[in-house]
């Protein structure tokens, strides 16, 4: 009686293991000849054989086998560097551990426990692992990691991540994570050495820390002793929103000393490789400031932040080192030394050019103060030490070579670069400035420089934005592209979308009688079905619908089908018969935003309004930038938000837009959205982007926080109220009297600041240049707090602001 069901369970455990591991038995050997590896059961991740790009050498690696980048996540190293081996090297297991060996019999590298082993297994969550007898984990390269960490792998506190020296160069590199005292630790190495210098970044957890913990939901933190976690801090370590059951995650310490994670859809999709998700430090060009090396630039090389990474640039005059090595640092292409050409002035052989946006804040020799531009640049001139000098207000330092620590910084009217370089007597020619790069001013002697108040303005107002789109960096990365590359009409069947027949929409609105909305899609009726669990309906006839447009309609249908976010209204199921086209949507008890803001009854609390605009705020952001492909809504306003019985805000009639009246030649009568609400470029002849749902926001957002419509009939107001966008931006630059917004609302005034500062991000959402406005992922930032908010640039400029 018993046996079959003991074979059953034997049978069970059998399978478990045949699955879940897939052992390596003893004496397996792997060689760089036979192009094979070790896969996990699922064939996910390999081990095996990688040869180095243009070499004939090989590193034993661990990779992403499933992916087209077959990145790798882990390398063998001996001695704390990278183990090569020649062509003709094997990999064997035997009863004492893993060994690398030459084809002369050399031990280039070795996994050996003291204990004999049973089996090796490279294991689904992309751990080698070497099993000895009673199944335990002898060794294990998660506790041996490189430069990444994986779901499921933590970091002990004497585990260490070291960056490889560049992108595609595993050797060992320029920055270490590691634990010191408890506290987790990003430093810059001495190069080669291991030597470490001032850290740049660090999780403090009051020296409790117990390791650092990568789990499989995606989730980074430093666990400490007790138990409890600390999330890296910073504006661009967000919360992760992506499902980790569709995305590889990975972190990596990069090899330009940025701490990132990373995602990568688990479908094989050629058109997406590995995105920023979040990384620390925020900036690394600003991070490193030690006194010794060279900064995370090379020396002589300096440092800015663009679309997530860091990147470095030559001064004017000099030249990468290695050209294929932007980390590698600069030297000048000329001569720059004491005792040569001592017989010339100095004005034959050198000349200055001016700078003004980028700083190597250490590296001193000289402060001379007070002195003038024209003292400055001629000190240097003259003296054959100085390589280049800065000018803050009235004092000039002056900087000799190696330059270190260099940054892109904000051009302010205080500050001066002047870098020497020699005359290029071949081609000199006082008059041509041609070989000057934009933004260069070679004139020796220190006229009066006309300096453009306009475009110094200009400027700042571009670096400003370029550092506030920075911060969101990790969101705009993420931004899916807005033209679609799915193929194929979608099925409907891939999302839960219910097909109705019209009779059973007719009976359950009962005729379409009770009319709840009317939009500018159609009219909204409320409805009740008989046999389902939620069963009061809001059924939208839609009319305007092109009887060509049929395959959209489903496609579409299917894009709206699949967005699942608790702001946003759910789309229950449609009828598509004949001409009749029908939406049916979850019924919100408590009507429409705009109800309760500009309606008979008092408007709901400052909290609650709150409440509502984050919840609209981070429905548009999972609309835009969480979607498969980013939806516009075009008709943000507060008729659209419907309000739930919890007084949740959810966005309705999204994806509509583009379905029935949108489509690539837009031309002024297709104007959508509703007046107030209206982002100007729509009467330009520009692309429509996510952000006219920004500006849309912004209008809305004022209209929350002052409980009134954004435009007022003339006899109901005075003249100056009658257009809120306007009137509050008079109230803001005015004295910031911004009080007189929200009438007595104590508790909005007692909040902290919060209503200055959402005030301000309204008119960063409203400016009419698209350019300016934020995407939601900062506005998101920005009203949680995590980022400062601007002083905002007038929204709009020919503007009777007088
Ligand atoms: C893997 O090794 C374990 C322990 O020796 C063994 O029980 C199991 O049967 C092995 N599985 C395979 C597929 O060889
Ligand atoms: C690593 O260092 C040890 C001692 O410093 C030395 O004996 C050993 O040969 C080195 N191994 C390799 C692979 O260089
Ligand atoms: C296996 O387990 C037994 C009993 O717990 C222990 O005596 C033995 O030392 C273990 N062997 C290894 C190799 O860990
Ligand atoms: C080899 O170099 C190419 C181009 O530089 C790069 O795209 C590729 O990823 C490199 N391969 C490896 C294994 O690093
Ligand atoms: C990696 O960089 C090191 C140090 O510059 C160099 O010696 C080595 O040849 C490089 N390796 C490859 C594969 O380019
Ligand atoms: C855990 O330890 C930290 C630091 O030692 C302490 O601040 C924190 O309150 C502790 N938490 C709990 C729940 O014990
Ligand atoms: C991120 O997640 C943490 C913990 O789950 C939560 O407390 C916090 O509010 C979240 N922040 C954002 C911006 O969603
Ligand atoms: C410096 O030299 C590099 C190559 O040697 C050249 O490409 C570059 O234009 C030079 N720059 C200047 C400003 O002379």
């Amino acid at each position: 009686m018993a046996s079959p069901t003991l074979f059953f369970i034997f049978s069970l455990v059998f399978l478990h293991v045949m699955f879940v591991l897939g052992n390596i038995t003893l004496s397996s050997t792997l060689s760089t000849n036979d192009n094979d590896a070790w896969l996990s059961p699922s064939g996910e991740f390999a081990f095996g054989f990688r040869q180095l790009n243009s070499t004939n050498l090989f590193v034993v690696a661990i990779w992403y086998d499933k992916i087209p980048a077959k990145t790798i996540v882990w390398n063998a190293k001996a001695n704390e560097t990278l183990a090569t081996a020649p062509a003709g090297s094997q990999v064997q297991l035997t009863l004492e551990g893993l060994t690398l060996t030459s084809p002369k019999g050399e031990s280039i590298w070795k996994a050996q426990p003291s204990v004999p082993l049973s089996y090796g297994a490279m294991l689904d969550t992309g751990n080698f692992v070497l099993v000895n007898k009673n199944s335990t984990f002898e060794w294990e390269s998660f506790k041996n990691p490189t430069d990444t960490l994986l779901p499921n792998q933590f970091l002990e506190l004497d585990g260490k991540l070291t960056s490889r020296l560049q992108d595609t160069n595993y050797t060992t590199g320029r920055f270490q994570l590691y634990f010191q005292n408890g506290v987790l630790l990003l430093s810059p190495l001495a190069w080669p050495t291991q030597l470490r210098y001032r850290y740049y970044y660090r999780i403090d957890a009051s020296h409790s820390a117990s390791r650092l913990v990568f789990d499989e939901l995606g989730n980074i933190y430093v666990e400490r002793v007790n138990g409890t976690r600390i999330r890296p801090q910073g504006p661009t370590w967000g919360n992760s929103s992506l499902d980790p059951k569709e995305y590889y995650y990975r972190a990596t310490l990069e090899f330009n000393g940025v701490f990132t994670q990373y995602a990568h859809p688990r479908t094989n999709n050629a058109y997406q490789g590995w995105t920023i998700m979040r990384y620390v430090p925020g900036n690394i060009c600003t991070a490193i400031f030690n006194e010794y090396g060279s900064g995370s630039c090379g020396y002589n090389s300096y440092c800015s932040m663009e679309n997530d990474r860091p990147t470095c640039k030559c001064p004017y005059g000099y030249s990468m080192v290695d050209p294929s090595n932007e980390f590698g640092g600069c030297q000048p292409n000329f001569t720059l030394a004491c005792g040569v050409d001592v017989k010339a002035q100095p004005e034959e052989l050198y000349e200055m050019h001016e700078f003004r946006d980028f700083n190597f804040p250490l590296g001193d020799y000289e402060k001379k103060q007070p002195y003038s531009q024209q003292e400055c640049r001629q000190s240097c001139l003259h003296d054959c030490i100085c390589a280049m000098a800065v000018l803050g207000g009235n004092t000039c330092w002056m900087k000799r070579l190696p330059l270190s620590n260099g940054r892109v910084i904000h051009v302010n009217d205080q500050h001066f670069v002047y870098i020497k370089t020699r005359v290029r007597r071949d081609f000199y020619d006082p008059g041509a400035n041609e070989e000057l790069p934009p933004g260069a001013d070679s004139k020796k002697e220190d006229g009066a420089k006309p300096i453009l108040l306009g475009s110094l303005i200009g400027s700042l107002v571009f670096i400003s934005i370029s550092m506030l789109l920075c911060a969101v960096s990790w969101f705009i990365l993420l931004k899916p592209k807005l033209t679609r590359l799915v193929p194929a009409i979608p099925s409907l069947l891939e999302t839960n979308l219910h097909s109705f027949t019209y009779e059973t929409l007719e009976k359950a609105t009962r005729g379409f009688c009770e009319e709840i909305g009317r939009g500018s899609f159609g009219i909204v009726y409320k409805g009740q079905l008989e046999a389902a669990s939620c069963n009061v309906i809001a059924v939208k006839r839609l009319d305007r619908l092109a009887q060509e447009r049929e395959k959209e309609f489903r496609a579409e249908l299917s894009a709206i089908g699949k967005t699942c976010h608790k702001n946003l209204v759910r789309l229950i199921g449609f009828c598509d018969e004949g001409i009749n086209r029908l939406l049916v949507y979850e019924f919100m008890s408590n009507g429409t935003l705009a109800d309760i803001l500009f309606g008979q009854s008092k408007a709901p609390i400052w909290n609650t309004r709150v409440g509502l605009a984050l919840g609209i705020a981070r429905g548009l952001l999972y609309l835009h930038e969480e979607c498969d492909s980013a939806i516009i809504h075009c008709d943000i306003k507060p008729q659209n938000i419907l309000i739930d019985e919890h007084f949740n805000a959810k966005i309705s009639d999204f994806g509509l837009a583009k379905l029935l009246l949108f489509d690539q030649t837009r031309t002024n009568t297709m104007i959508r959205g509703t007046r107030g609400y209206v982002a100007p470029e729509w009467f330009k002849n520009i692309a429509v982007t996510v952000k006219v749902d920004v500006y849309s926001f912004g209008v809305m957002l004022l209209e929350i926080i002052c409980c009134r419509r954004n435009v007022l009939t003339m006899e109901a107001e005075e003249e100056e109220k009658v257009i809120l966008t306007d009137w509050a931006y008079d109230c803001y630059i005015e004295g910031r009297n911004i009080d007189a917004l929200v009438e007595n609302d104590e508790e909005a005034l007692s909040d902290n600041g919060r209503l200055e500062k959402w005030i301000k991000i309204a008119f960063w959402c409203i400016n009419e240049n698209p350019e300016v406005r934020p995407t939601m992922g900062m506005v998101m930032l920005m009203l949680e707090g995590f980022v400062e908010v601007p002083n905002p640039p007038p929204p709009f400029s020919m503007h009777s602001i007088s």
